[in-house]
């Protein structure tokens, strides 16, 4: 798999994200104005659901459970308690579509705040 288009501009509302599955794949479309972006669907914090757990406003994305924020298009983590930026897809748009890499699912490594030295 690599670049596929994935919906249409049109079907993903100003200052929200989009859950969808592109070929078994589970990627989140965002949109602030004509810019979008592409991630995976979970919060890098403790892989909560972010379309369920997020909120968007004024190009922000908070997960409502421990208020991680992030801005939606670059995926950087805002000033706050947020300590991991979010994966991002490359996205291009053409001719009304949205179109994502998805030639490497992204996925966060969740096993890496592990600090129980069991393994010396
Ligand atoms: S699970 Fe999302 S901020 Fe904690």
């Amino acid at each position: 798999m690599s670049w596929k288009t994935v919906c249409a501009m049109a079907d993903v509302e100003d200052n929200a994200i989009k859950l969808l599955n592109v070929d078994g794949i589970s990627v989140l479309v965002a949109r602030v104005g004509e810019q979008y972006a592409a991630y995976p669907p979970v919060c890098p914090h403790m892989e909560e659901p972010l379309e369920e757990s997020g909120l968007c406003a004024k190009g922000k994305l908070t997960c409502t459970k421990h208020l991680w924020q992030w801005d939606m298009i670059t995926g950087e983590a805002e000033p706050g308690p947020a300590e991991k930026p979010l994966l991002m897809y490359e996205v291009r748009t053409e001719d009304g579509q949205v179109i994502v890499n998805l030639e490497k699912e992204l996925e966060y490594d969740f096993d890496d705040d592990d600090d129980d030295d069991d393994d010396y």
